[in-house]
């Protein structure tokens, strides 16, 4: 995975393994979600009305969004059921020396 404009986010021990946490990345809303020593980052929206994903019920790798359902792959970002029509954008992240870093689509150099 490419490291250049990697955002250092957050340390690895501060998400529960198979939870989430919601950060501001390069002044983006993102999510993080951990697998073990794996991580996953999509921005923290759902297509349909807007909604943040963060709060929503996370299984293995998937995630519903808390207003009205839909569901994403926490690792690409795809919808896998209506309301919602499309992708939630995903993000490169990876985990060094402890920490989660996020590679921001289109970002800017943290
Ligand atoms: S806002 Fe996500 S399903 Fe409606």
């Amino acid at each position: 995975m490419a490291r250049e404009n990697a955002c250092k986010a957050v340390a690895l021990e501060d998400i529960d393994d198979g939870a989430m946490i919601d950060l501001i990345v390069d002044d983006r809303p993102i999510v993080i979600f951990r697998r073990g020593d794996e991580v996953y980052a999509l921005d923290d929206n759902c297509d349909h009305m807007d909604s943040p994903l963060a709060g929503g019920e996370v299984d293995e790798y998937v995630v519903t969004c808390p207003w009205h359902g839909a569901e994403f792959d926490i690792r690409t970002g795809e919808n896998l059921c209506p309301p919602a029509s499309g992708p939630t954008p995903a993000h490169g992240a990876f985990v060094e020396d402890g920490y989660v870093y996020v590679v921001i689509k289109d970002g800017t150099e943290c």
